[in-house]
């Protein structure tokens, strides 16, 4: 069974059991979210009529939150089951919202730059080539668009749950190829789906050559100190789980497709 096929397959089976990324948000949740979007530099103005693809992200929440926004929303993901979630949620609360079941690897249904902006909750870590992904959303995002994305950090895929005596050690080589091995669980990883490791030169460097300009890159606190040893807030205080990354689409030629720099040794 090909990456697809099993993660399709194990997102639905968590809508069937209500783990936490399949809930759709409650209104309490909906009002905190949308105040913290009205903060947010990166979004707010950028929102009010625009047509905005939440990518990757169905189970009820981006999608109702960038309607509610004043965005024409279209949700694309893997799995039906998040995807009915958006549904039954925008039907409760009145929104229109379109949703299309397909691989963040295969936009090709959506014409060229179909969309002004991209948000994409973390998710690159379900598709082995990330490359192939900047480069569907730099085709249907028109030119000076946005792409708002976030990504599991490397070195929090590399690391160990659990603390040992030496406290998170590397488990897993920075050049891994391949499915993540499985691991103890713990709120960094999504246990029985096939997940890859992208290195920063994969994700940086492959948003630079699909042809996007990055402005900015924030780190989420989830760390919290006092916190007890071993749990996701722990373990975020040594190695940040996320990055959030702030990327334009060029306005001007695009850069010539490479494979990317060779580092020259000193
Ligand atoms: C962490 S969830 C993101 C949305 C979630 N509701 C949240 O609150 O953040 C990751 C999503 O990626 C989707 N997904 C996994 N592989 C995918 C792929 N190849 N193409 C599109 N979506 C994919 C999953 O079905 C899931 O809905």
């Amino acid at each position: 069974m090909d990456h697809l096929e099993h993660n399709r397959r194990q997102w639905d089976r968590y809508v069937a059991r209500g783990q936490r990324f399949t809930r759709p948000v409650e209104d309490r949740q909906l009002r905190r979210l949308l105040a913290g979007l009205q903060q947010d530099g990166w979004l707010r103005d950028e929102l009010q009529g625009r047509r905005v693809l939440c990518l990757a992200a169905g189970g009820g929440k981006h999608g109702i939150l960038y309607a509610l926004a004043g965005a024409e929303v279209t949700v694309v993901d893997l799995s039906g089951e998040m995807l009915a979630l958006d549904r039954q949620l925008a039907a409760r609360h009145r929104l229109v919202i379109r949703t299309v079941q397909t691989s963040m690897e295969d936009l090709s249904m959506f014409p060229p730059a179909s969309f002004q902006v991209v948000v994409q909750p973390v998710s690159t870590c379900y598709v082995p080539r990330v490359q192939r992904v900047f480069e569907q959303v730099a085709r249907v995002l028109e030119p000076g668009g946005l792409y708002v994305s976030q990504h599991k950090q490397p070195a929090a895929l590399q690391a160990s749950s659990r603390p040992g005596p030496q406290g998170y050690v590397l488990r897993v080589p920075y050049d891994h190829r391949g499915p993540l091995p499985e691991d103890e669980p713990g709120l960094h990883r999504e246990a029985g789906t096939r997940e890859y490791l992208h290195t920063w030169e994969a994700l940086l460097g492959g948003m630079c050559r699909a042809g996007f300009v990055i402005e900015d890159l924030q780190e989420p606190r989830h760390g919290r100190p006092g916190a007890e040893p071993g749990s996701f807030a722990h373990r975020s205080r040594y190695l940040p789980p996320f990055v959030r990354v702030k990327a334009r689409r060029r306005t001007g030629p695009q850069p010539a497709a490479s494979g990317g720099g060779t580092l020259l040794q000193p």
